[in-house]
């Protein structure tokens, strides 16, 4: 089964591709989490993208096209992925057209006062990358991962001009994909303004 999530920043494609991967077996591809890995390892890749990355840019097409491209490579997405976060311009959706078979596209329906509720409040380990949020799921320890015990930080994108940036741009390069999935038969859109348990049942019932 592979799996596109398509969402507004902070719609939730990452908790529920977690969620999902797990219950699924086949892995979560977040080039989000591609591109901060490489910022902290202090790679050419992490320097070309950092900046672009606070201010809440999108990294260019060619760079993230050729990341994901290696990363479907690898043995472990042979049978399935969810991609979170790839395609988000019309010519990535292209190029992996071009590369892979996509069997479904879900659609995080969320509006735009959630998406800064919710990234305000996000909280991230630094460590595993396990996702939380001070009110909706707060870690038992404040501040401390309850997977892994490492810290809890504030991604350096989830600061307000790089919210509302954020969903600029999305809505001018990456909302588009709607109507392009759309078009192909590929689109499935879930409400995911209510609780992640209730977004992993409609997702389910979508896929089953
Ligand atoms: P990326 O990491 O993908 O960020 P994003 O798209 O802005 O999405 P987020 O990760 O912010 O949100 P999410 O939908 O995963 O929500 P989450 O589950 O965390 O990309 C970062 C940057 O990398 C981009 O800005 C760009 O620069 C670059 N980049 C990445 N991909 C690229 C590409 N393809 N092309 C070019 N550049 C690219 O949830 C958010 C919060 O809400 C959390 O606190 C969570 O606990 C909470 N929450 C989640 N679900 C629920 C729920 N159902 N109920 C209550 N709370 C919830
Ligand atoms: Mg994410």
């Amino acid at each position: 089964m592979n799996l596109i999530f398509l969402g507004a920043p902070g719609a939730g494609k990452g908790t529920l591709a977690n969620m999902l991967s797990k219950e699924y077996n086949i892995p979560q591809i977040s080039t989000g989490d591609l591109f901060r890995a490489a910022v902290k390892e202090g790679s050419e890749l992490g320097k070309q993208v950092q900046g672009i990355m606070e201010k809440g840019e999108l990294v260019p097409d060619s760079l993230t096209i050729e990341l994901v491209r290696e990363r479907l490579a690898k043995p472990d997405a042979g049978d399935g992925y969810i991609l979170d976060g790839f395609p988000r311009t019309i010519a990535q959706a292209d190029a992996l057209a071009g590369f892979q078979k996509i069997d479904g596209v879900i659609d995080f329906s969320i509006s735009d006062e959630l998406v800064i509720r919710r990234l305000s409040g996000r909280r991230v380990c630094r460590s595993c990358g396990a996702i939380y949020h001070v009110d909706n799921m707060p870690p038992k320890e404040e501040g401390k991962c309850d997977r892994c015990g490492a810290e809890l930080y504030i991604r350096d994108d989830d600061k307000i001009d790089s919210i509302k940036n954020r969903l600029r741009v999305y809505k001018e390069q990456t909302e588009p994909l709607i109507a392009y999935y759309r078009d192909k038969g590929l689109l499935r859109e879930i409400d995911s303004s209510q609780s992640p348990q209730n977004s992993l049942e409609q997702i389910k019932n979508i896929l089953e």
